[in-house]
């Protein structure tokens, strides 16, 4: 049996770049990942023996790059409110040659969209020597750090082709709430958090922002059109989000943006901000959006142009991007998608070959 491609997903149909149809394709995903792993009891259906290893474990190692290690990040504290486990989210190419004391029961968790990354392989190869229990959270099946690992999950988000990834990203994210689903109700440490339920209102919400194109579109050429620098701030996941943001940025539009924790930046980087500088905040948290907000404030005195990507029960009249509410912990899912999409602007707008971005592969498969 060879799986087939439906030939859709390897087409971009009408749309400019491919970029934009697997940002557009995110909603589906969602909905893909809880078909692919929910049992007809609505209970969720992934190997037992990665779920027991996983919950009996005393830490968990998110080792990762780019794209995937901002998904760690942002799933981080999700995993660890619902599991109890601590986490750890690092990056490939340092922990593999800088490798901390590590805990009396590790787990390891490789995210990576192809599954060929040179840099989380060298760690993997360690794990395995070491004997560690390890899992590769991939998009491709039999990739190289699949096939390694003890155990895959697949994240059926179809083939990623543009080089700067997003639907990689929120499928990792969703991945990880439904396995923490598992090994919360295996360890009887998850109380509210229902994974299948609030990813169905993520994806709602993720199918809201898509439909924002036009609006993004024009924010882009209000702000960002010639900018050469911008930054993205938040707190706790919105500074996860944001970082993200950022890297989109980079990658394909050639901006040097930062994503900063939005209390830090008085502590240094502010001393860079100039008479038009854009900086995008994101706010989705009710506990910190009156801290980030000061912070906006701040760099507004000082001549930036900022932009507020708030969820709608903590939006104000003249706020840019209004996020539907979704899950405390699931909030990274849609806040990242007007990011995607506002990187997606700048880039096209300025002319650039979105989908081939300068000095960029798709897998990087030397270290
Ligand atoms: C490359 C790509 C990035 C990606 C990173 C990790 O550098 O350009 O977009 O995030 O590799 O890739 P992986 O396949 O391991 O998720």
């Amino acid at each position: 049996y060879k799986a087939q491609l439906d030939a859709s997903d390897i087409e971009k149909g009408t749309y400019p770049f491919y970029m934009l149809k697997e940002i557009d394709e995110q909603p589906t995903v969602m909905r893909k990942l809880t078909q692919e792993y929910r049992d007809d009891h609505g209970k969720v259906n992934i190997d037992l023996n990665l779920v027991n290893e996983m919950a009996d474990s005393d830490r968990i190692y998110i080792v990762a790059c780019g794209t995937s290690y901002n998904a760690g990040w942002a799933a981080k504290s999700l995993i660890e409110t619902v599991t109890q486990i601590p986490v750890e989210v690092q990056l490939s190419s340092e922990f593999g040659y800088n490798m901390p004391l590590l805990s009396k029961k590790p787990f390891f968790i490789f995210l990576t969209q192809s599954g060929e990354t040179a840099d989380s392989r060298q760690v993997l190869v360690q794990i395995n020597q070491l004997g560690f229990p390890s899992l590769t959270i991939t998009n491709v099946a039999g990739s190289t750090l699949s096939r390694e690992a003890k155990y895959t999950l697949l994240l059926h988000a179809g083939p990623e082709i543009a080089v700067a990834s997003t639907k990689a990203y929120t499928a990792q994210i969703a991945m990880l709430a439904i396995l923490t689903q598992a090994i919360g109700e295996r360890n009887k440490t998850n109380t509210s958090f229902d994974a299948f339920y609030e990813l169905s209102i993520a994806a709602a919400g993720m199918e809201a922002m898509v439909d924002e194109k036009e609006r993004l579109s024009s924010l882009v050429e209000q702000y960002l059109s010639t900018t050469r620098n911008a930054f993205y701030i938040g707190r706790g996941n919105d500074y996860h989000v944001a970082s993200e943001a950022a890297l989109k940025l980079k990658e394909i539009s050639y901006v040097q943006a930062e994503g900063f924790a939005a209390g830090e930046l008085k502590h240094g980087t502010i001393a860079l901000i100039e008479e038009g500088t854009p900086v995008l905040g994101i706010i989705t948290d009710a506990k910190t959006g009156p801290h980030t907000r000061g912070n906006l404030k701040e760099v507004e005195s000082r001549g930036a142009n900022t932009i507020v990507i708030a969820s709608e029960d903590l939006a104000r009249e003249d706020d840019q991007v209004i996020l539907p509410k979704v899950h405390p912990l699931l909030t990274s899912l849609v806040a990242v998608v007007p990011t995607q999409l506002i990187a997606y602007y700048v880039s096209m707008q300025r002319g650039y070959d979105v989908d081939k971005p300068r000095n960029l592969a798709k897998s990087v498969t030397v270290e």
